[in-house]
């Protein structure tokens, strides 16, 4: 089922109607429930499911208080004008008590996935009845997973888990065969907004995966000060990808007149077609000082600013 449709041989209105009618049979007359997070997979997978099922989908935003700042209620607005009823659920609590103390990557990947799956959506999912959770897993986060880079949050079977009987609900898994390039052209054909399909790539676990070291409410507070600023700054760029990214490290710098250990950010910007390669945007030197000014007048935690030159690999694209 994991043979790859290459974005040159999908059509794009036969894709849907195969998914669609897949997922009608799958569910029959029961329900099903989705996670939308805001990416360009779930958002998919939502109107898939929704033009499938309709009110027998149910959309749940998971607030775990690692997105960016207002993504909630703008991914539920755009939703809603699509005629997709998005309940936003807050968990940021659950969220940061699971990460509290927890500096390792994968240790703080595996929180994350168990907070979301075991506790906050099991719980959802066990409450609504549903036995059927439509995901957005895409071709590349098996191939990373079974290549052992990276332990993506959605992978069950490659990590050995089968969710019916762990978290007592099926998983239909719509995109499995497309990578993020198909999944665009997916997404523009059931008519998903431009500012959706082509939103760039976010991680599953948020910017966790873009604070070094133990994740906390005062380091999200500033990553996601910094995350605005980048993502205001390079929207224009056609680049891939682009982040900013928090270090552990302090460094010394110095606000009004006097010396302070502060804190550095990275910032990340990718040119790349599917994520698996990928290089730094050549971007004018110009950028580059405007990214820095607005990022020290807008976070004034910071005293540091860099830009990041090596391409992956060895590199990944997140910092985690
Ligand atoms: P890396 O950092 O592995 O990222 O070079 C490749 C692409 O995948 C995204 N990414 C993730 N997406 N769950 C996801 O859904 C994850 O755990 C995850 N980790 C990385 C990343 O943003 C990039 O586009």
């Amino acid at each position: 089922m994991t043979n790859e449709i290459k974005i040159h041989d999908l059509n794009a209105e036969n894709f849907i109607t195969e998914r669609v009618n897949e997922i009608v049979s799958a569910v029959g007359q029961g329900t099903a429930i989705n996670a939308l997070s805001g990416g360009v997979d779930s958002s998919v997978v939502t109107l898939l499911g929704h033009r499938a099922l309709g009110h027998r989908l149910r959309t749940v935003f998971v607030q775990n208080g690692l997105m960016r700042e207002g993504e909630a209620e703008f991914v539920a607005d755009i939703f809603s004008k699509l005629g997709v009823k998005v309940e936003i659920v807050d968990a940021r609590k659950e969220f940061l008590d699971a990460l509290k103390g927890i500096t390792d990557p994968e240790e703080k990947r595996e929180a994350i996935t168990q907070t979301f799956y075991k506790k906050v959506f099991g719980r959802i999912v066990r409450e609504s009845g549903a036995k059927f959770l439509l995901q957005g897993t895409i071709l590349t986060d098996i191939d990373e997973t079974v290549a052992g880079i990276k332990r993506q949050h959605n992978v069950f079977a490659q990590l050995g888990i089968d969710p019916e009987e762990t978290f007592g609900y099926q998983i239909l898994e719509p995109l499995i065969r497309l990578r993020k390039d198909g999944v665009r052209v997916a997404g523009k054909a059931l008519g998903l907004p431009e500012e959706m399909f082509n939103r760039i790539p976010f991680p599953g676990p948020a910017l966790a995966a873009r604070i070094i070291g133990e994740v906390t409410a005062e380091k999200l507070d500033l990553v996601k000060k910094a995350t605005s600023v980048v993502e205001r700054i390079l929207a224009g760029t056609g680049a891939f990808q682009y982040m900013a990214i928090l270090h552990n490290d302090r460094v010394t710098g110095m606000r009004e007149g006097k010396r302070k250990f502060g804190h550095q950010i990275e910032i990340r910007c990718w040119d790349s077609v599917d994520a698996r390669t990928a290089s730094p945007t050549k971007l004018p030197f110009e950028t580059l000082e405007e990214l820095a000014s607005s990022i020290l007048e807008n976070v004034p935690e910071v005293v540091s600013v860099t830009y990041n030159i090596a391409s992956k690999p060895p590199s990944t694209l997140e910092a985690i």
